[in-house]
């Protein structure tokens, strides 16, 4: 009697054990899949501790029911064997970076509720066999590289309410199945390749409550029916191709939406009214569409956050069309309202005073707004950026912006704004980080106060009528980076030594005043400078030859001073150098033949100098498209299409000549090497169309750098061989990382 009893037992004993040896064996064979662990995550994956103690595993009775090695920084495949996990209810990998297909086998994983793949860079496609797993309530995919069509039988797994895919490469329709899944909360499916229209049957999904399909190329017109979901909280159909009106009662059926996203569609017609019913929303944004018509002043009884409008084709007079802001000023969450791009003209309201000091973000910019900014501006103590830009306004720049402390953009470019540049900016904006006054007609000195702002980057105040020497604790702000531009002024006096401090600035436009005085030598100590325009100046002496440290210059014009001397040799050595201007000057001698061989020079301009010799054939020499060099006395040669004497049989090259090819080549090649990156950085000279000085001109296109030589030879380790791609016609290639 005792024997079968015994057999019993050791079979109840060694059951599990078998099936935990599989388990086992499944969680050996994933850590042998990972190939990167620089953290040690799964260091403790080892016989020293039975698996279950293993960090990230858990266990139910034996078996594994719970892998989360999320965060861990892990990488390489996933083994097919996790589908020997039989038990596994919880599969979290979110955040590593895991690569290559997801395994078929995870079909096998029938107890599997929670699946997080998500933030990693799995390939392929969703494989089919995930269709087993019928328990499933929750499936995070998104953030990967997967390709291939959304699953249709996801409509099949009954129990899921959170279904993530955005932001991988699916592409194809948004299947129909989907109206099955009854329980569904939240199903995103933003930025794929996703297009057709939202099956019909979506909306009826009962606990459906954010829905987000932004980015995709859906079009057609948006179901009415989801203007009729109680249970709607959030929608996001933005940057799809949307076309048609919003239903006149938009708003009146959905009581808990929070979010509305409807941007960068095709929309168009009023927006309705009846939005203001929807009580709860706190995002409205319907900008880059082309809406009509006035704001409806219902919408200021929302208690909105965040009112997105810009670029639509709204109106506004002095005779209405602005009282939706007067209704906003009892709103106190508002933390920003963008109405730029529209067609808002009549006098700036004053209600915009009395907004909700919580406003972190106004921008009127680029409308027809007239009249004057009101001193109580200063209320708004919350405000980090204002954006008052491209309008008609007028009066002066009231002191009470000073009171703005919190302010990091102040943008008033381009207005009627007369008067002088209040020192209560330089006194109280003390975050501010980028200040546009340019193209007003400002007058008066720039305040020395403006040298306070310590974490400025962005200057220009050009295009005013602005007068006297330049504050020198302004050319003794370190911070500014990006640019100081104060072309086409009246200023006057030296460009002062402090000049050197400006080390991390990559745009300095000082053309179009009366400087005067030499050319500091101090400016190579601006290293990252990459565009330099002293033209249209008073300045003399010689050009200091300190100017070919700057590594990283790609623009320099000296054209229209009163330079002498000849150009120093060591400016061949420059190997950013792409665009040199030096005309209408007094330099003298001959022009360096090793020029014609810069692929990277695409605009070179000698005009009105005294240079003599043999003008060079290939390159940039070769027609008139990028070469000018009309008012030189004594030019020979050349291509056919410039009409100049033939020159003597031995032309006498000069010394210049000589030194720039010793020099120059070198340097050439390494200017090569940058036009690649450069042609990157999309670089171009487009002419601007609202030019109305030359300095708007520069600063329209796309000039300004976003990204600093600093940066790319810090990237690319000051460009070492180890990161040399390629090299070929047009220069070469650098692998970089930018941080
Ligand atoms: C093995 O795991 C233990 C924790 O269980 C850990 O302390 C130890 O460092 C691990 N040994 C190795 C060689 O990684
Ligand atoms: C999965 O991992 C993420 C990131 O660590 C974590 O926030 C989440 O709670 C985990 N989910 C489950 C069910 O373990
Ligand atoms: C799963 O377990 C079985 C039985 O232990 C084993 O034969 C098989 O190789 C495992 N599958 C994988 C993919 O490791
Ligand atoms: C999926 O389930 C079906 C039926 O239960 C079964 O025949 C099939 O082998 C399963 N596939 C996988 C990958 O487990
Ligand atoms: C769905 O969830 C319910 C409740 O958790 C469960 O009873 C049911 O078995 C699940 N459905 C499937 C197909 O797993
Ligand atoms: C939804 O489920 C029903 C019933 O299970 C089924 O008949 C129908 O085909 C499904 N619809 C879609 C679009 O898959
Ligand atoms: C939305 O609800 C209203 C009122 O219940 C109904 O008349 C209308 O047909 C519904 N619209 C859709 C598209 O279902
Ligand atoms: C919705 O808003 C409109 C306009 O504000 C209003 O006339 C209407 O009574 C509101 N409807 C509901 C159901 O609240
Ligand atoms: C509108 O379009 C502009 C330019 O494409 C973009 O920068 C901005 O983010 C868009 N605004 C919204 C709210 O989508
Ligand atoms: C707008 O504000 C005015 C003045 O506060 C008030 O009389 C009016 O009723 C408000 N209109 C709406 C639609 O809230
Ligand atoms: C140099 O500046 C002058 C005057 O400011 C301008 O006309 C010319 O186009 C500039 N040259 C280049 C190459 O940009
Ligand atoms: C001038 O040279 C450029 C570049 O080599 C070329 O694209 C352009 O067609 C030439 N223009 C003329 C008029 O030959």
């Amino acid at each position: 009697m005792a024997a079968p009893v015994e057999v019993a037992l050791v079979l109840l004993l060694l059951l599990p054990f078998a099936a935990a040896d599989t388990d086992r064996d499944a969680l050996v064979a994933f850590k042998a899949g990972v190939t990167s662990d620089p953290a040690s995550a799964l260091r403790s994956w080892n016989d020293t501790a039975h698996f279950c103690r293993w960090a990230g595993v858990t266990c139910t009775a034996g078996w594994v029911t719970s892998l989360d090695v999320s965060s861990s920084n892990l990488a390489g495949e996933v083994s097919p064997a996790v589908g020997n996990l039989t038990h596994l209810v919880v599969f979290n990998l979110t955040r590593n970076g895991f690569s290559g297909n997801i395994p078929p086998s995870l079909g096998r994983l029938q107890q599997l509720e929670f699946l997080s793949l998500c933030d990693n860079a799995f390939t392929g496609e969703i494989p089919d066999t995930l269709r087993n797993c019928t328990r499933l309530t929750v499936a995070y995919l998104n953030n990967n590289n997967l390709v291939g069509g959304v699953p249709g039988w996801l409509g099949a797994l009954p129990n899921l309410t959170i279904v993530r895919l955005s932001h991988n490469s699916l592409s194809g329709r948004i299947p129909s199945s989907l109206a099955n899944l009854t329980k569904i909360e939240r199903l995103e499916l933003d930025q794929n390749l996703l297009e057709g229209s939202i099956p019909d049957g979506l909306w009826r999904l009962p606990e459906l409550a954010f829905f987000t399909v932004s980015m995709n190329r859906l079009a057609g017109e948006i179901p009415t029916g989801f203007f009729n979901m109680s249970s709607l909280q959030g929608i996001a159909l933005a940057n799809n191709a949307y076309r048609g009106e919003l239903p006149p009662n938009a708003g009146a059926r959905t009581p808990n939406l929070m979010y509305l996203f409807l941007g960068g569609n095709r929309l168009a017609g009023p927006i309705p009214a009846s939005l203001s019913n929807a009580t709860q929303l706190q995002v409205l944004s319907l900008a880059n569409n082309s809406f009509t018509g006035q704001v409806p002043v219902e919408i200021g009884k929302l208690c909105l956050g965040s009112l997105q409008l810009s670029n639509n084709e709204l109106t506004a007079t002095d005779a209405g069309g602005w009282e939706f802001l007067e209704n906003l000023t009892n709103c106190s969450n508002l933390a920003e309202i963008f109405l730029d791009g529209n067609r808002l003209a009549g006098a700036m309201p004053t209600s915009i005073a009395r907004l909700s000091p919580q406003l972190e973000k106004l921008s009127l910019a680029n409308n027809r707004i007239s009249g004057t900014i009101p001193p109580e501006i200063g209320n708004l103590v919350g405000l980090q950026t204002l954006s008052l830009q491209s309008n008609l306004l007028a009066g002066t720049i009231p002191e009470g912006i000073g009171k703005l402390e919190n302010l990091q953009e102040l943008v008033l470019e381009q207005n009627n704004l007369a008067g002088p540049v209040p020192s209560a900016i330089g006194d109280g904006l003390t975050k501010l980080l980028k200040l546009d006054l340019s193209s007003n007609s400002l007058n008066g000195s720039i305040p020395p106060s403006l040298g306070k702002l310590k974490q400025l980057t962005f200057l220009n105040i050009s295009g005013n009528e602005l007068t006297g020497h330049v504050p020198r604790e302004l050319f003794a702000l370190a911070s500014l980076s990006s640019v100081m531009d104060l072309s086409y002024n009246q200023l006057d006096g030296p460009v002062p030594r402090d000049v050197g401090q400006l080390t991390n600035l990559a745009l300095m436009v000082l053309s179009g005043n009366r400087f005067s005085g030499e050319v500091s030598a101090e400016l190579g100590s601006c290293q990252s400078l990459e565009f330099l325009d002293l033209s249209t100046n008073s300045f003399t002496g010689s050009i200091p030859p300190s100017l070919s440290r700057l590594k990283g210059l790609r623009m320099l014009n000296l054209t229209g001073n009163r330079l002498t001397g000849s150009i120093p040799p060591e400016l061949g050595q420059m190997s950013g150098l792409q665009e040199l201007s030096l005309s209408r000057n007094e330099l003298s001698g001959g022009i360096p033949a090793s020029l014609e061989t810069m692929s990277s020079l695409i605009e070179l301009d000698l005009s009105d100098n005294r240079l003599d010799g043999q003008v060079p054939l290939h390159g940039v020499f070769a027609n008139t498209t990028g070469f000018r060099m009309t008012g030189n006395s004594a030019l020979c040669g050349g291509a056919a299409w410039f009409r100049l004497p033939p020159c003597p049989a031995t032309s006498n090259s000069t010394r210049h000549a000589h030194l720039f090819l010793k020099f120059g080549l070198p340097a050439i090649v390494g200017a090569m090497c940058l036009a690649v990156l450069f042609a990157a950085l999309r670089w171009r000279r487009k002419k601007s169309i609202i030019a109305n000085t030359a300095a708007r001109s520069v600063l329209n296109g796309n000039y300004y750098p976003r990204i600093s030589y600093a940066e790319l030879a810090k990237a690319t380790d000051d460009f070492t061989d180890a990161n040399l791609v390629g090299a070929g016609k047009y220069g070469s290639v650098y692998r970089g990382t930018l941080l």
